[in-house]
């Protein structure tokens, strides 16, 4: 195949384009700077120093999921291509894509391999994950669609018999009502016979969950003190992030952990582009993200909420992680 063919293998959707993602980052921001207590929405971390940070925090020591979700993927995946019959997978929060390999290879070698969907609010690390794919795997078309997953799912393309993996454990960012929103809408795209394959975190020791999110190295600080910058350049905004301390801690009561972003003195920040100045105390916390830690039964019955029939659960050997295929 020549480049010119991997070139054509290759669409692109934007649903949010550089407007639409500057409009919703000035709503989110300014809701959430000016609420009480403050919070920012981790959709905000991902710009391309976010993403390549994030790369960074799966090799850790101590960011057990993705090696935990890796195995199991490695041991699973040609058992996932029987069952669900796919010829198309779909991709949401697909980042890199990296370990989403483990199953181009077992779908293509169970040669039910078509297509492939990457879905992602990171147009600069889509475009490049999706143009990597299209060129290691000639012969599957490549749609690699921008989108946020809280508002675009309803757009995923109808082609082929679909799988849509949604790994990372990314749907733990979402708190509950938010999760039903997604899987309701998740199942209402699928037609029948489609499936959603599920990567899920799941509760354990609290001191080895906390160690995930503040790795010794200090990477997970950086990438969640990224976020001040992300909106000192697209807002206007003047975080100093010096002023300000990474957090994590495990929330026992919603089993979740949070990652908060600590003031370490009183201040404050002008928001130039939203007209606002914002008051820290302090000491104040405002938090960044949840990443909400799962129950084998919690999950099923989520899924089953949303009208999805969970058909195989697989974990790893230490059951650190979950992976769930469930039917519409
Ligand atoms: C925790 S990372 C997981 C990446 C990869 N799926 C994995 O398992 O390693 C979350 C990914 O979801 C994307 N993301 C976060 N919020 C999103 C949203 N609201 N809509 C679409 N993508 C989003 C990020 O850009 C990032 O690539």
């Amino acid at each position: 195949m020549t480049l010119g063919d991997a070139v054509q293998a290759l669409t692109l959707d934007v649903h949010l384009g550089p407007d639409d993602m500057a409009a919703a980052l000035r709503s989110d921001a300014r809701k959430g700077l000016t609420s009480s207590p403050k919070q920012l929405q981790p959709r905000w971390f991902y710009d391309e120093v976010g993403c390549s940070l994030f790369d960074r925090i799966t090799c850790l020591d101590e960011y057990y999921l993705t090696r935990r979700e890796r195995q199991i993927l490695v041991n699973h995946a040609d058992d996932i291509a029987v069952a669900t019959g796919a010829d198309t997978l779909v991709e949401l929060g697909s980042g890199t894509s990296e370990k989403t390999r483990i199953l181009l290879d077992a779908f293509s070698e169970a040669g039910a391999l078509q297509r492939f969907v990457p879905f992602d609010i990171a147009e600069a690390t889509l475009r490049s994950a999706a143009a990597a794919v299209a060129s290691e795997y000639p012969g599957t078309s490549v749609h690699a669609v921008v989108g946020d997953f809280e508002h675009h799912v309803g757009l995923l393309p109808h082609e082929g018999l679909r799988v849509v993996a949604f790994l990372g454990s990314t749907i733990g960012n979402l708190v509950p009502a938010k999760r039903a929103k997604l899987l309701s809408e998740i199942a209402g795209n699928l037609d029948d016979g489609e499936s959603l394959l599920l990567g899920c975190d799941l509760v354990k020791d609290t001191h080895r969950l906390v160690a995930a999110y503040n790795d010794a190295f200090g990477v997970t600080a950086a990438f969640n003190l990224n976020v001040l910058s992300v909106l000192n350049r697209e807002l206007g905004a003047g975080f100093d992030p010096e002023r300000f301390a990474h957090v994590a801690c495990f929330d026992t009561e919603n089993e979740w952990i949070e990652m908060r972003l600590r003031s370490l003195e009183a201040q404050t920040v002008p928001v130039v582009d939203l007209g606002i100045e914002v008051e820290f105390g302090e000491g104040e916390e405002m938090r960044t993200e949840v990443s909400t830690k799962f129950r084998r039964e919690g999950v099923e019955r989520e899924l089953d909420e949303a009208g999805l029939e969970l058909r195989h659960f697989w974990s790893d050997e230490g059951g650190d992680f979950g992976l769930f295929l469930a039917f519409r």
